[in-house]
């Protein structure tokens, strides 16, 4: 990071980044006569609040809206994407914690539908902070939520894996269930610091455990186009990523902020706005690339 400029020490560029976004277009995708088998996501990055839980929500919405059968794994002991899908997992008795410390788990039982359509939700709570201990004694205790979704696969197309902000067995059981990794940025000065820890630990996981596992793609999250900064961190993940960095960028609204609160995904607590709009682009961009049928 040390060759990029310190913000606003430089002039803006001629033509602003407003109007970039709007360049290429993804179809919108045919729909599906049958589902499943289900590509594994895991959405990681272990820096706290880039807009992993935001990004797994309103992507699965998206996705769920295009036809396609998604199950969201709240795989956070803080269970945001429970509560941000409208689910009070504090009161419930099982959750995936259950799941990953039973001898013979049944996830079937424990998965909720939500409000949207095709959208489902494995949820978490503090329990699962437990997990992490108990599995450090198992046989195979990298392979615990693979083992738990194996059963499922067929019923989905998608599973997005919200991944706590850290790197530990946890994130490394999501990424050894995983096909894919999607890791969101903030756009900000130090976003790419960490970055290459994540991605030595998805290299070491695809040796070791799971030589299938690739980088789905960086999204940039929380982009402020106005600002010069904004733009600079943007060229220079473009530099750093090439074709991994997604196409769509997700703007900085509080709308994100505002549709948790209201535990709905963005694509249906306010459908047109460009927050929501984004993140169906994203589906349609995650689509168009193979990352999801
Ligand atoms: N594009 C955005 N614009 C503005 N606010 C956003 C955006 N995306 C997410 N947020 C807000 O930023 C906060 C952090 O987002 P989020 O919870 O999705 O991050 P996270 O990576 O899952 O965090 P954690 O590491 O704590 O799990 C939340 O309050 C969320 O509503
Ligand atoms: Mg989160």
């Amino acid at each position: 990071m040390s060759d990029v400029k310190q913000p606003g020490l430089i002039d803006p560029p001629d033509t602003p980044a407003e109007d970039q976004q709007e360049e290429k277009t993804f179809p919108v995708p045919a729909p599906l006569d049958s589902h499943g088998p289900a590509r594994v996501i895991a959405m990681c990055n272990q820096k706290g609040g880039v807009g992993k839980t935001t990004t797994t929500i309103n992507l699965g919405a998206a996705l769920a809206e295009y036809g396609r059968r998604v199950l969201i794994v709240d795989f956070d002991p803080q269970g945001a994407a429970s509560a941000g899908l409208g689910v009070n997992a504090h009161e419930l008795d099982q959750t995936v914690y259950d799941m990953l410390v039973a001898a013979r788990p049944d996830v079937r039982p424990i998965i909720h539908h939500t409000s949207v359509e095709g959208l489902d939700l494995v949820p978490a709570n503090i329990d699962l902070s437990a997990a992490e201990v108990q599995l450090v004694g198992e046989v195979a205790r990298e392979q615990a939520l693979a083992r738990v979704l194996r059963p499922v696969l067929d019923d989905y197309d998608a599973i997005i894996v919200d991944c706590q902000p850290s790197l530990g067995l946890l994130t490394v059981n999501a990424l050894t269930a995983a096909h894919g990794v999607m890791i969101p940025l903030e756009t900000e000065f130090f976003a790419l610091r960490g970055v290459a820890l994540l991605v030595e630990t998805v290299d070491r996981v695809r040796d070791r455990i799971n030589p299938r596992l690739q980088i789905d793609g960086i999204l940039a999250t929380m982009v402020d186009p106005r600002t010069l900064h904004s733009r600079e961190v943007l060229e220079r993940l473009q530099e750093a990523f090439g074709d991994k960095l997604f196409d769509t960028q997700i703007r900085r609204t509080v709308k994100f902020p505002d549709a948790s609160v209201a535990s709905e995904p963005i694509t249906s607590y306010a459908p047109g706005h460009p927050g929501a709009e984004a993140y169906r682009r994203l589906a349609r961009e995650v689509i168009a690339r193979g990352n999801v049928a």
